[in-house]
């Protein structure tokens, strides 16, 4: 019961309750961290997001017991991992396919927030690491696929490392800095090797950790979107809360469940996944003479290149075009307070683009990048009076759903050779991913949205 303070002063657990923070900390952030009670499916992907950390680290460490960091051994030790060693393929195909479903899960687990409106006040921060997590795992996924030093993994990493290069003046030295050659080499499978096995998962630890603390620190979203700490017992208990454990507890077990049958089914049945979770031309060791022809990452990865594609010299004013827009929308939503901040910039960029001061493979970077960036303006992009999308406009529900579509389409695209279509393609799917959050601060605003209830909306079955 809430309220009350029974801490063991006896036995083992009293013992370390004297000299440690373990009940309390149990209470505070499971038996006694009262979360809505209207939770979904939807909900399920925070627990399983933490259950594949676990899984990459802990296939990671016995990975690394027999990989070798070294451009003339590592494609060779990848294969003695899945041949010799006990139980190796295993463990390599855990940690691929970990690979691919921590994206499928982070994603969904994202597509949530942006459904619930959880990002907004007071979860800001929750979102803000959430989206450095994020940009760590893509780090932390690029520099692993280089490790099985394959066709793809040389390739793919040339591809992307130069992309650096596109950044006016340090841009070529910087390249060269973060490969430690003047092209992929040992020396950067090397230093990828470090970052991916122990710097970055350090971080990304450290940044799970912020989150969580975060979240708890003013309690989760729903469905509703309602704040359920506004509705109190006299004990200080949610009206709408319901503890962690056992409640949800028993619902991540199952979700759990779930998730470990599709995962295992992946491991036994399809680890390549059709050539999506593992290219086919990566079981060719890595040629630095030989260019694959067709060179694309991994599907994750795929909607943010095919941005980087689309951006061509005529297309960069499309995209000044769209900065324009949302920069008047903004001015005239603000009655024109912070002009020059707003307008300075925007201006700067025309008069890049109008003297071609740089070149499209810049901007390219620029949009890429931009894609992501612009994830952590979120909270103050989205001006909705409500926060969940179901007491939004009808008309909001079908741009999130092509906001979805294309976002599904870019990616699909990503993994495609170049064509003339499908280049138009992705200038339309990067032109909606952009609108749909630059024209945010507009749109989200407008509309009838419908009455919030005071007490989240649960049927019990
Ligand atoms: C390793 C990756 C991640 C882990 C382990 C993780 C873990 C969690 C957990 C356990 C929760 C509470 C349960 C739940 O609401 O599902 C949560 C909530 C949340 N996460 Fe994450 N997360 C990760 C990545 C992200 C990313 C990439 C974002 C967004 C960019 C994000 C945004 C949020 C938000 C907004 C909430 C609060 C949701 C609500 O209360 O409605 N998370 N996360």
């Amino acid at each position: 019961m809430a309220g009350e303070k029974k801490i063991e002063t006896t036995g083992l657990i009293g013992w370390i309750d004297a000299r440690f923070p373990l009940t309390s900390t149990w209470k505070a952030h499971v038996s006694e961290y009262y979360a809505p009670k209207n939770f979904n499916f939807w909900y399920i992907f925070g627990s399983l997001a933490l259950l594949v950390l676990v899984i990459q680290i802990v296939t990671g460490i016995f990975l690394v017991m027999h990989y070798k960091p070294d451009a003339q051994q590592a494609f060779q030790s990848v294969e003695y991992i899945m041949r010799e060693v006990p139980g190796g393929w295993l463990i390599r195909y855990m940690h691929s396919t970990g690979a691919s479903m921590f994206f499928v899960v982070v994603y969904l687990h994202m597509l949530r927030g942006l459904f619930y409106g959880s990002y907004r006040k007071p979860r800001e921060l929750v979102w803000i690491f959430g989206v450095a997590i994020f940009l760590c795992l893509m780090a932390e996924a690029f520099m692993g696929y280089l490790l099985p030093w394959g066709q793809m993994s040389y390739w793919g990493a040339q591809v992307i490392v130069n992309l650096f290069s596109a950044i006016p003046l340090i841009g070529p030295d910087l390249a060269i800095w973060i490969r430690g050659d003047y092209v992929v080499s040992d020396a950067t499978l090397n230093r990828f090797f470090a970052l991916h096995v122990v710097a970055i998962p350090l971080v990304l630890i450290g940044l799970v950790v912020a989150h969580i603390v975060a979240l708890h620190e003013v309690g989760s979203n729903n469905p509703d979107g309602v704040e359920i700490k506004e509705k109190k017992d006299k004990y200080g208990v949610p009206l709408d809360g319901i503890p962690f454990h056992p409640y949800y507890t028993v619902h991540d077990v199952f979700g759990t469940a779930m998730f470990l049958i599709v995962f295992a089914a992946i491991v036994f049945f399809a680890p390549e996944m059709g050539g999506f979770f593992l290219e086919f031309n990566n079981y060719l060791p890595a040629d630095p003479l030989k260019t694959p022809a067709h060179i694309a990452p991994v599907w994750y990865f795929t909607p943010f290149y095919s941005m980087l594609r689309a951006i061509t010299d005529d297309f960069t004013w499309v995209l000044a075009g769209l900065s324009v827009i949302a920069a008047i929308a903004l001015l005239v939503r603000s009655n024109l307070r912070g002009l020059w901040r707003i307008a300075v910039p925007v201006i700067l960029v025309l008069l890049a683009i109008s003297l071609r001061i740089f070149d499209a493979k810049f901007w390219g970077v620029v949009a890429m990048g931009g894609a992501v960036v612009l994830l952590f303006f979120l909270p103050w992009l989205d001006t909705s009076p409500v926060k969940s999308i179901r007491y939004r406009p009808g008309w909001h529900k079908v741009l999130y759903g092509i906001f979805i579509v294309s976002f599904l389409v870019l990616g699909y695209l990503g993994t495609q050779p170049p064509s003339p279509v499908f280049n138009l393609m992705s200038q339309i799917g990067t032109l909606i991913y952009l609108g749909f959050f630059l024209l945010m601060p507009v749109w989200s605003r407008r509309g009838t949205f419908k009455p919030v209830p005071e007490r989240v909306t649960y049927k019990a079955h």
